[in-house]
């Protein structure tokens, strides 16, 4: 086999996973109103079956309140309803031979929007964000128009934040009792949680403000008690931006700190990201590998699983983790293009690979325009729930579920 370790098994926390590549968190805006949808199941299966080990699913907002700021089409688990289709979707995954993590976020904290439900969009301080035009993904431009300058925020009450808590706390209780192998806190990419982090959206003179310990202070007790509620049979990760590439932003150096203490807390892994909302390009890049070296520090400073994305060359994959600079690469729009990635790098047909270019049109740009995720390269993205070989999974495993009997007769 020419990438030996991309395809040696991993364990985070309890979990064991089939190799080193992960599908990264993406909102394809495929859900009803927050709820699983057929096609967003089958676009799951599909990669599941192409063979990654394991899928981080798009991010779930964890509380109503979160639900009511956001101006996209995100999936939902703060109602016992919702489990319903998560609980199929864990089971689908798994059908296929992967393992799945949900990505739990307290929801877009000063991106909201008040054109989704009248409220005024919150945030750890009323600062709002401006996003230079340089700072825009490639041919992004035009679609985000809309949502260049934020809407002025208010401050969030401590009451609020204790609310905010309990609900995620909920949800990560409700993802256990629906099978997710893991939970991945989503504190990165100018979210709520991380604008908690950042001394440029954080100016509360309380508690959770101020110095770095009480910007991180969200973040390190929500980990306490989602830990104490979930146990540790739960994989438990949390997304951070190495940087936020902002003037007055968060920091490396402070990333790392935060790392450290992630890791205390007893963190099993974490997932690498970049940038934030006045910095999207950074999220988003251009360039692969781009995290790469601030990964590769993080190894360094923390024996927590590291996993990183945006490496969709197998090659520099394969180097990227035999190297030591990364425990796993995480696959986004790469998988878009190409579901099969994992599979034919493992049977080393690259040449069958079709690659993403970054080119955004069909993914990034689309979610801007209230469109759902495709890839302009796979004529099948955004279609999948029509293929077969992704719907009848269980038809198949009953048949075979029914010759082993015969066979044991
Ligand atoms: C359409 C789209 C949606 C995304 N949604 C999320 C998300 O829900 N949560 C998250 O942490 N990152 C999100 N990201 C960032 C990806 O997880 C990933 O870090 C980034 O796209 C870089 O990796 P790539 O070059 O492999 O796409 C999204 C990216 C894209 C393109």
């Amino acid at each position: 086999m020419r990438f030996p370790k991309l395809f040696e098994p991993i364990r985070i926390g309890k979990v064991t996973i089939r190799n080193r590549i992960a599908m990264a968190p993406m909102v394809t805006q495929y859900c009803d109103r927050g709820y699983v949808s057929e096609q967003q199941m089958a676009y799951y299966a599909a990669r599941a079956r192409g063979g990654v080990g394991l899928i981080v699913t798009e991010h779930v907002l964890a509380s109503h309140w979160a639900e009511d700021n956001c101006p996209l089409n995100v999936m939902g688990l703060y109602d016992t309803h919702h489990m319903l289709g998560l609980a199929e979707l864990v089971e689908t995954i798994h059908a296929f031979g992967a393992k799945t993590f949900v990505q739990l976020n307290l929801g877009v904290g000063i991106q909201g929007s008040s054109l989704r439900a009248g409220l005024q969009p919150v945030g750890p301080s009323a600062v709002s964000y401006r996003v230079p035009a340089e700072m825009v993904p490639r041919n992004c431009l035009e679609p985000f128009a809309p949502f260049m300058v934020g809407e002025l925020p208010r401050e969030m009450s401590i009451d609020e934040i204790e609310r905010e808590q309990i609900s995620f706390v909920k949800a990560a209780m409700m993802a256990r009792a629906v099978g997710f192998d893991g939970l991945e806190i989503h504190a990165a990419h100018g979210f709520l949680l991380s604008e908690f982090l950042s001394p440029r959206f954080n100016l509360r003179t309380d508690r959770y403000g101020g110095s770095l310990d009480n910007r991180m202070r969200f973040l390190l007790e929500l980990v306490r008690k989602v830990r104490a509620a979930v146990g540790d049979e739960m994989a438990l990760g949390v997304r951070l931006s190495a940087d936020e590439h902002t003037p007055g932003g968060t920091t490396y150096q402070d990333t790392c700190a935060v790392v450290e203490q992630l890791e205390h807390e007893g963190v099993d892994y974490l997932h690498v990201g970049d940038g934030c909302f006045e910095s999207l390009k950074y999220t988003i890049p251009d360039q692969p590998g781009s995290m790469i070296d601030e990964a590769a520090g993080f190894k360094k400073l923390t024996a927590m699983t590291v996993v990183t994305p945006s490496i969709h060359d197998p090659a520099a994959a394969e180097k990227a983790v035999s190297d030591g600079m990364t425990d796993m690469i995480s696959l986004g729009r790469q998988l878009i293009a190409d579901p099969d990635w994992a599979r034919k790098v493992r049977d080393g047909k690259l040449a069958d690979i079709t690659t993403c270019d970054r080119c955004n049109r069909g993914c990034f740009a689309r979610i801007f325009q209230g469109l759902k995720v495709k890839c302009i390269r796979n004529p099948e993205s955004g279609l999948e729930r029509y293929n077969p070989q992704y719907t009848q999974w269980q038809v198949r495993q009953r048949a075979i579920e029914r010759r082993a009997a015969v066979i044991v007769r």
